[in-house]
């Protein structure tokens, strides 16, 4: 295997990789499974075809929705970075995620099989969609709220949201979705940028068992300055808790939309007319507001949903377990399934509650065949034992789907065998909020599959990976992750701060979309994604990529998850220093921390040896599942903590400090 050993990330190499080698091995590559392979939606000649005429392949895939005015165009790039797609086409988002469909007769198909953490169920039909959509629409008219305005929305996992945001998509009034664990500030800031003049939200929703409420953070929100032109907060009734109210501006969701006329006329808008806002928070700073438009926007989560979950929307149960506050949510809970007519499960709560089986119970309660989810909860639910899932009749799966972070193989070939019957084909899906929809991932029915890697740029996309000099590298080695054409679903723009839209993205490399991800490509041109290029370590002179360390650490049987950061070292620039969960039954017994240095020297070469290993319960995460690295980093450096308002649990963090001195292991 000439696998080159030398990966360029800005300052120095990284050494060897004998781990990725390993990987590469023959037997850790998956065919497609043949039936799959005969049916599937996607063949290998899209490739071919994007490839001869990307623009035309692209214009041909906006066929797959229904215009109101046919667009003619289909790039305007001659105001670069800032993207014009299908311009002169027209055409409203919530008529094809829903009307277009019971036009079509399908009426009585189930978008929706809504489950509640509680164990409520509710299936919501296209037809009873489109009705509520349109009542939602007209309630929103009746709020004042006009084609352009800014609605924020503040929900749990609830069919009211996936309502509300066609509901908007409807009349033209761009949503801007805020995760419902965020705080009143975060909240506040967001709803502030955006300039929303109404908030949607509920008394609260179920999480872990119990009732958890959302009112009172909008009410808190809406003290502070910046968010006083939200004139109305219109409020599901999901838990029954007590809320306070304010008379004249909060509304009752049932009260409001519930009398309005079950007819709405969509009217049909500008390809570029805003669809949403989302916030990134980024590493520093104020969050930037990303901004998607319609046609493009539409298009390209269409066709993506289509071609690497196969969907046969006549029979396939599909299942996107992201909440809808992250992109995932918007582009593969809302707007690619329900434009492609798929049926879905959406449910509430966490995978624990009220058992760690939970999540395959759903599986097995409505047959799902399509599963996507990410690494993290993977990883987690690896870490709960095989034993869990082995209870339940996963039969009904038929493709798997990752996305959110790295898969580490181990975690990668778990899910594949434990969760896929070890034949489904799981597809790592590469892209970013910023991105819209995916960009890098396998096609299950032509791509043999490696564990761990997004392999190649889907039909139609274009990227590559770069060195410093902005020079391709060649295949065997790695460097900075560009995009180097623009796709229909590419953001247009920070909200409100075109300056920073190019500093961010395209300052870096001229004419190249820089991710802010390293990456490697193989001996066969197949992208392995290492991280953010923030997150490279550099140690004795070398860039050492944080995941691959981790991935080297969970390799190793008695490890569930690990966490890497470099934290200043006199001697080396960086010393490793690893966080790791140990697997259930697994003892944190003497000499293991030895013993899993030994195995990280021997998998990726002395140098990437961690210096300090500490076990650990948790680690701490945002609510997407990213680690935050910025803490542990501030433990490894005996910092006092930064901003931890953004962790899912902040009391993981005392825990892990209090840990921090004995269990470290020095060279
Ligand atoms: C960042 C984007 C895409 C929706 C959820 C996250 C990382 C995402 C993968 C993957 C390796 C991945 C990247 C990317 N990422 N998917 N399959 N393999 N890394 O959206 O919050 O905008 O985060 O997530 O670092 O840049 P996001």
């Amino acid at each position: 295997m000439a696998w080159d050993t030398t990966v360029t990330l800005g300052k120095g190499d990284v050494v060897s990789n004998e781990s990725l080698a390993n990987l590469l091995r023959e037997e850790r590559r998956f065919a497609p499974p043949a039936d799959l392979a005969a049916n599937a939606n996607v063949t290998a000649e899209a490739y071919e075809r994007a490839k001869a005429d990307r623009l035309g392949f692209w214009a041909e895939q906006a066929r797959r929705l229904t215009w109101a005015a046919e667009p003619t165009e289909t790039l305007d790039w001659s105001n670069p970075p800032f993207a014009k797609w299908f311009a002169d086409g027209k055409l409203n988002v919530a008529y094809n995620c829903v009307d277009r469909h019971v036009e079509n007769g399908l009426g009585d198909r189930v978008a929706i099989h809504f489950e509640g953490e509680p164990g409520d169920t509710r299936s919501v039909t296209y037809a009873e969609l489109q009705r509520e959509v349109s009542k939602a629409a007209h309630a929103l008219t009746e709020l004042g709220v006009r084609t352009g305005d800014r609605v924020a929305i503040y929900l749990p996992m609830i069919p009211e949201t996936v309502v509300a945001m066609l509901a908007c998509a409807r009349i033209g009034a761009p949503h801007s979705v805020v995760f419902g664990g965020f705080s009143a500030d975060a909240l506040a800031t967001r709803i502030e940028d955006a300039d929303a003049r109404v908030v949607i939200t509920a008394d609260g929703g179920y999480r872990r068992g119990k009732p958890s409420a959302l009112k009172p953070a909008v009410d808190e929100a809406l003290t502070r300055p910046g968010t006083e032109n939200v004139g109305n907060v219109l409020v599901v009734r999901r838990t029954g808790q007590e809320v306070a109210w304010a008379e004249g501006r909060d509304v009752w969701w049932h009260e409001l939309v519930d009398r309005q006329p079950e007819q709405h006329t969509p009217e049909a808008f500008d390809a570029e007319h805003p669809l949403f806002i989302l916030y990134t928070s980024g590493t520093t700073g104020k969050p930037k507001g990303i901004l998607h438009t319609t046609g493009g926007y539409l298009t390209q989560v269409s066709y993506t949903h289509h071609a690497v979950f196969d969907l046969k929307p006549e029979s396939d149960v599909y299942w996107c377990t992201a909440d809808v506050g992250w992109v995932t949510g918007h582009s593969y809970i809302v707007y690619g399934p329900l434009s492609n007519g798929a049926t879905q499960v959406l449910y509430e709560g966490t995978p624990d509650t009220p058992h760690q089986g939970r999540w395959w119970e759903i599986v097995q309660k409505y047959g799902v065949t399509i599963l996507y989810t990410a690494p993290t909860a993977i990883r987690a639910c690896m870490k709960w034992g095989d034993d869990i899932p082995a209870k339940f009749d996963l039969s009904s799966l038929r493709i798997l789907g990752s996305v959110g972070e790295p898969i580490n193989p181990e975690a990668w070939v778990w899910y594949r065998k434990h969760i896929g019957a070890d034949k489904t084909p799981v597809v790592d899906t590469w892209w970013q909020t910023e991105t819209g929809g995916m960009m890098i991932s396998p096609l299950p029915g032509v791509t043999e599959t490696k564990p761990g890697s997004a392999q190649i740029p889907l039909p139609g996309i274009s990227a590559t990976v770069i060195d410093d000099d902005a020079n391709e590298v060649p295949d065997g080695s790695g460097g900075y992750l560009v995009l180097t054409e623009p796709w229909p679903s590419m953001l247009r723009t920070i909200w409100g701060d075109d300056q920073r839209y190019l500093d961010t993205y395209w300052s870096r490399f001229a004419n190249r979309y820089f991710a802010g991800d390293g990456a490697k490509k193989d001996d066969d041109g197949d992208i392995w994604l290492l991280g953010r290029v923030d997150d490279v370590m550099l140690v004795s002179g070398h860039n050492i990529s944080t995941t691959e360390v981790e991935s080297a650490l969970v390799s190793h049987p008695k490890v569930a998850e690990a966490a890497v950061v470099g934290a200043t070292d006199p001697q080396t620039t960086q010393a490793i220093c690893a966080f790791v969960i140990l697997r259930g039954g697994a003892a944190e017994e003497d000499g293991l921390v030895e013993e899993l240095r030994a195995h990280v020297s021997k998998h990726l070469g002395p140098i990437a040896k961690p210096k300090r290993i500490l076990p650990v319960a948790e680690l701490p995460k945002t609510r997407s599942g990213k680690i935050m690295r910025r803490l542990l980093r501030d433990v490894a450096e005996n910092r006092t903590l930064g901003d931890v308002t953004t962790l899912t649990d902040s009391s993981v963090m005392e825990l892990i400090q209090s840990k921090l001195p004995s269990a470290a292991s020095e060279d």
